[in-house]
């Protein structure tokens, strides 16, 4: 969701310029709006645009901002419409603050606080702290008495910065469900996440929930939630998390559906995983959202095929209100590029109260909220995904769960050292699929087809087509098909079908029968032998052959160039999709 980040400056140091460099670096979490306010001289000013970053930068160069102290922030609107008006920073006469998350009493503390007079001029949650802040400024307290008083009258989940007119030199952060670090370095620093301000330092310190702390020029001082001062480690910010630019590709997700195999192999080489971790275990309970939830519904096939542990994939926004049941040795793998997914961290969470259940997560970047919730971390090895659609890490979570699943199993370990060679094949088709989506790229819908293993990937398939192009796409398990969906196919609705030539083929390829005896536009990802058999009305795309049990890995990467190339024809902004955030950190 938003992205948020401070700088103090060395001296007279103008810390504009690296504001927004880290702004760059955080657009992924929100581009309805970005601000950024400086405190220069005892005075705060500040510029905010509607849109993308690069219209705040257009009002910066003109403006000429300057000043020594700063906060930033790049917003994915929760209450209150995309305009420049509700973009943060949020500001009073004597405070600027800028928000991660959502004020759950917003009302109530701004109905309070209209009856002492204090006026509002935004839609938003977040200006009701900056008010707040005022009137405790007003009332004669300190602004760390005034930070003090508004976090124990607030309800949400929040990272907060906020800069104040008599504390020119300091940065006040406080952090509770929403991500925030404190960096040291060139400059102290603090943001939403580490790679916005791996420039300036090599070092951060991650808050936990509750805390609250001061930052100045060389020093950071930190306190918990009961506002006692407390020492909280450093960690060294990893080079992982540092995403190293498009290269030479015209956009991230292009990029990182071709680092895949690159991806694949170094995931492989870091998770050998002990069978150990199955001992004792006669259940599998899998948590995650959106792609990540899909990679688990892959595992769940793998999982009870092979390991014989009965398994159950929940999408965690859902997962805790039905009130569910977890069974005595239960193992639970949350699943999460960004390690920050509140959903899944609320599921997890009910899974620490209501049961002893061991917890492993399965995440991308290094270090994230995730890694300090769960009892073991897998790490996919990815590197930094910057599109927002998901692609290589999610491809990276099959291996992880693959390897988990085939622990035991030798022979299926080694045939997943062959994927990453099978994946360059299927990315050299990118001339063949570039034609497929001129086809569909005027459809007002689109279906996608699996079974089985595939099933998951038909959804993801879609997923990733309405995302980026807006396109309107289902996936379905090919067998459902004739239950329903069925009805939505014409000429103008193209069937997208997963039908590699393995034991269930001759029924998928009925399926795809029956959808050429309703509409013209049939597309098939299937193998050489499987196209032979296939009949020539269907436009074709051969994957190389690949032990059957990693299809999903494999056929995932052709439907990723689908939507890229989709979303590209029809002029969409691939890496920013309108409405989505990269890491989605509210409920
Ligand atoms: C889709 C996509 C989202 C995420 C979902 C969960 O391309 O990226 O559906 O998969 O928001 O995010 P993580 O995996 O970070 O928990």
């Amino acid at each position: 969701m938003c992205g948020i980040i401070g700088i103090i400056g060395k001296g007279n140091e103008n810390v504009v310029g690296k504001i927004i460099h880290g702004l760059e670096k955080l657009e992924y979490r929100g581009y309805d709006s970005a601000g950024i306010a400086v405190v220069c001289d005892g005075k705060l000013s500040r510029l905010r645009a509607a849109g993308k970053l690069r219209n705040l930068i257009a009002k910066i160069e003109s403006n000429k901002l300057s000043g020594t102290v700063g906060i930033g922030h790049t917003r994915w609107a929760t209450h209150g419409k995309a305009t420049e008006n509700n973009a943060h920073p949020m500001m009073t006469k004597d405070v600027a603050l800028v928000h991660n998350g959502i004020i759950e009493n917003y009302r109530e503390l701004k109905f309070e606080l209209q009856k002492d007079g204090y006026v509002f001029s935004t839609e938003t949650d977040t200006e009701v702290v900056a008010v707040f802040l005022q009137r405790e400024i007003d009332k004669g307290n300190s602004p760390r008495e005034a930070f003090k008083n508004a976090l124990s009258a607030i309800e949400g989940s929040y990272a907060f910065a906020a800069i104040f007119s008599m504390l020119p030199e300091t940065i006040m952060v406080a952090k509770n469900r929403s991500p925030l670090v404190v960096g040291f370095g060139s400059n102290m620093c603090i943001a939403s996440d580490a790679s916005a301000i791996s420039a300036e330092c090599k070092e951060v310190v991650y808050l936990n929930d509750g805390d609250y702390a001061e930052i100045t020029e060389n020093n950071a001082s930190f306190f918990d939630k009961n506002f006692q001062p407390v020492m909280r480690k450093r960690f060294t910010v990893s080079e992982d998390s540092i995403d190293s630019g498009k290269g030479e590709y015209a956009h991230f997700m292009l990029k990182e559906i071709m680092e895949q195999p690159s991806a694949i192999r170094k995931t492989i080489l870091h998770n050998r995983i002990n069978a150990d971790i199955l001992n004792g275990v006669s259940r599998i309970l899998i948590l995650a959202c959106g792609t990540s939830y899909h990679a688990g519904l892959v595992a769940r096939y793998w999982f009870e095929k092979f390991l014989r542990i009965p398994t159950n994939v929940e999408i965690a926004s859902e997962y805790r209100y039905r009130s569910p049941i977890i069974e005595d040795n239960t193992l639970v793998f949350a699943i999460t590029q960004s390690g920050e997914t509140i959903d899944t961290l609320e599921a997890l969470e009910y899974v620490r109260k209501h049961s002893n259940a061991k917890v492993a997560a399965i995440a991308n970047v290094k270090n994230s909220a995730i890694s300090r919730a769960a009892d073991m971390i897998f790490y996919t090895e990815a590197g930094v995904e910057v599109g927002v659609a998901s692609t290589k890490a999610f491809t990276a979570q099959l291996v992880v769960l693959a390897a988990v699943a085939f622990c035991k199993s030798e022979f299926f370990l080694q045939e997943l050292q062959n994927v990453p060679t099978a994946c360059e094949e299927a990315l050299r088709l990118f001339e063949n699929i570039k034609p497929v989506a001129e086809r569909i790229k005027e459809a007002r819908s689109a279906i996608y087809l699996g079974r089985d293993l595939l099933y998951p990937i038909a959804l993801e398939g879609a997923l990733k087509l309405k995302e980026i192009s807006y396109i309107h796409a289902e996936g379905f398990a090919a067998g459902e098909m004739k239950h329903g969906p069925i009805a939505l196919i014409d000429d103008n609705v193209p069937v997208i079908c997963l039908c590699p030539h393995n034991e269930l083929f001759e029924k998928t390829a009925s399926n795809i029968a029956v959808a050429l005896a309703r509409g013209k536009n049939v597309i098939v990802f299937t193998d050489a032998e499987g196209s032979k058999l296939l009949p020539d009305e269907v436009t074709k795309i051969i994957l190389p052959n690949i032990c059957s049990e990693f299809v999903p890995i494999l056929y995932s990467v052709p439907l990723q160039l689908l939507a890229y190339y989709t979303a590209l024809i029809r002029g969409e902004d691939v890496d920013k999709p309108r409405n989505l955030a990269k890491s989605v950190t509210v409920e």
